[in-house]
């Protein structure tokens, strides 16, 4: 069965391009950004790691661990990471899960027989330090992800999990947030002392709290 949000993400021992690793320890208190790509010496998976590699400090600053994983083996991910570098410009500096035998893509359902029958489908999911899955993503074989659009997804996840906000469309850090309707109007001024405005008596608008 297909894994989903507020799942806790299966645990698993693996090797990876920076040593075997338990998944659930490796983690340990942080996010993890876990994706998956459908192959090694592939032309839009070598600008994807390498765009991760490049954007590594972005997701750090946010308490983020990036770990990536095809269905490939250790030996060909270390062949392959050095033509990301020639690239790019970027060495990768993030583990890649070796999966020959198919085990974690089978354990988080990488892998749609529809559309592929051997590779991974671009996957992703958020976890969070509770281990459980925040954010899943699918994308085909045939189109990259963009990865600031995880950057800003995340940002919006870490907000929301503090706060009692919602974000709204196209919404990026820093712009106004949604008061969610649990909160009553006597609450208002209380948790959001910066003012609301109400928009309507569903959509009620704040300053993001945290700026
Ligand atoms: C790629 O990464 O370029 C790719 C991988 C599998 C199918 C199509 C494209």
């Amino acid at each position: 069965m297909s894994l989903r949000l507020g799942d806790i993400a299966p645990d698993f021992e693996a090797d990876t391009t920076q040593g075997p690793i338990k998944f659930h320890e490796w983690l340990g208190n942080s996010w993890g950004l876990f994706f998956s790509h459908p192959a090694d010496f592939t032309p839009v998976c070598t600008t994807e790691l390498g765009r991760t590699a490049l954007l590594k400090g972005d997701f750090e600053k946010r308490g983020v661990k990036v770990i990536a994983i095809s269905v490939d083996d250790l030996e060909s991910h270390n062949r392959w990471t050095p033509d990301i570098k020639d690239v790019t410009g970027t060495e990768v500096n993030f583990p890649i899960v070796a999966d020959p035998d198919r085990k974690v893509a089978e354990l988080y359902d990488m892998i749609h027989p529809n559309a592929s029958e051997k590779a991974t489908v671009r996957s992703v999911f958020v976890i969070g330090p509770d281990k459980k899955i925040k954010l899943t993503l699918t994308y085909p074989a045939s189109t990259g992800r963009n990865f600031q659009e995880l950057l800003r997804v995340i940002d919006s996840l870490q907000l929301t999990a503090q706060y009692q906000v919602a974000t709204p469309a196209d919404w990026k850090d820093g712009e106004d947030v949604i008061v969610t309707p649990a909160v009553s109007n006597d609450a208002l001024e209380e948790k959001f002392p910066k003012g609301v405005t109400h928009v309507k008596p569903y959509l009620r608008i704040t300053p993001q709290p945290n700026k």
